[in-house]
């Protein structure tokens, strides 16, 4: 008997639960009323006299270890599923959502790539910014009407300082730190007084790009754009240059190139015409090299503007500027194959 108590005892130390039908299944064997310990008590009985109080002794203090080894058990059960709490572990990991790239940053970052393949750098500058690096640099008077409150933002206690209404700021950075050769594409955010609807908004994206050096002519430009252009919209793609203005490019054109819906049909989205106007560009005017530090008797330039959103609505057809702000997880899903 004493022998049997001794097992027991020792036994109980070894008792662990990890759920809660474990501890069930240990309460049922040792506590319960068939279980062990009754079983032990119920054999007492034929406990020859002269052993009962060394024997019960045992017996109580088995049966005092197995009660506080259950509690414990219980109590250390009720503890980690309280950790726990609100985890499903034995949830499966996938599928794992992963999100997609913004589609303005898709085709952003295919412009560049094209840029970049024809040697063409990146160049970085502030969205908050001055009036000079902005309109003084580039030749715009005094009086320009881009000048005005009504297309720019001004910080109203700083009338010098201003959101940039072009990327055209960063080129003139670019231009103050360095001589010629230049070859910068500076993509970015701008900011336009404008009201919002589906075709306008009050920022949009750009990528503007800047070549300086010798010898730079108006063909160079047109074979650059026309290289980006079938990279761009395929092989196939048509480009045509109009006459323009812009106060820091002269002489200035804009560029339209065949409806890349239509394939120069004529259809809804080119309004018939087979063409579509994608940027503006020119040959840089001396008067903003000078501006910028650079030697307009040597040196000549061309610079192109675009919007990303504009070619991202000829690529993709999105039909109202609003949903590339909104950040609606349907909109932005569909371009998970693009990414
Ligand atoms: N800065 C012009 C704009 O914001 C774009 C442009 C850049 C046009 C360079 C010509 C040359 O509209």
């Amino acid at each position: 008997m004493i022998d049997r108590i001794n097992r027991l005892l020792a036994e109980v130390e070894q008792l662990h639960a990890i759920n809660a039908e474990e501890l069930e299944n240990l309460r049922l064997k040792y506590l319960s009323k068939k279980g062990l310990l009754s079983q032990l008590m119920a054999d007492f009985r034929n406990v020859p006299a002269d052993q009962k109080r060394e024997v019960g002794m045992l017996a109580n203090k088995v049966k005092d270890a197995l009660t506080e080894r259950f509690n414990f058990l219980k109590n250390e059960l009720a503890t980690t599923e309280e950790d726990h709490s609100g985890l499903d572990l034995t949830r499966t990991p996938y599928p794992v959502h992963l999100g997609t790239r913004h589609p303005l940053s898709i085709v952003k970052q295919e412009i560049v790539d094209i840029f970049a393949r024809m040697g063409f750098s990146l160049a970085d500058g502030p969205e908050v910014e001055d009036d000079w690096h902005v309109f003084g640099s580039m030749n715009f008077a005094d009086d320009h009407p881009a000048r005005d409150m009504q297309d720019t933002f001004f910080i109203e206690s700083h009338p010098d300082v201003l959101l940039r209404t072009h990327t055209s700021s960063v080129q003139s950075r670019v231009m103050e730190n360095a001589q010629p050769p230049i070859r910068v594409i500076c993509p970015g955010r701008v900011y336009r007084n404008e009201a919002i609807s589906a075709r306008a908004h009050c920022f949009f994206h750009q990528v503007e790009g800047l070549y300086v050096d010798r010898d730079v002519s108006f063909t160079d430009l047109k074979q650059v754009l026309l290289t980006f252009a079938r990279e761009m919209f395929g092989p196939d793609t048509r480009i045509r240059l109009r006459p323009s203005y812009f106060p820091f490019t002269e002489p200035s054109a804009e560029m339209d190139i065949s409806c890349n819906i239509c394939g120069g049909e004529g259809c809804a989205f080119c309004k018939h015409t087979g063409w579509v106007e994608i940027l503006g560009c020119g040959m840089v005017d001396p008067n903003v090299l000078e501006a910028n530090g650079i030697d307009p008797n040597i040196y000549k330039g061309y610079a192109f503007g675009m919007g990303i959103e504009r070619i991202t609505n000829l690529k993709y057809q999105v039909k109202d500027l609003r949903m590339f702000s909104e950040n609606d997880v349907r909109f932005l899903e569909e371009f998970m194959a693009a990414n």
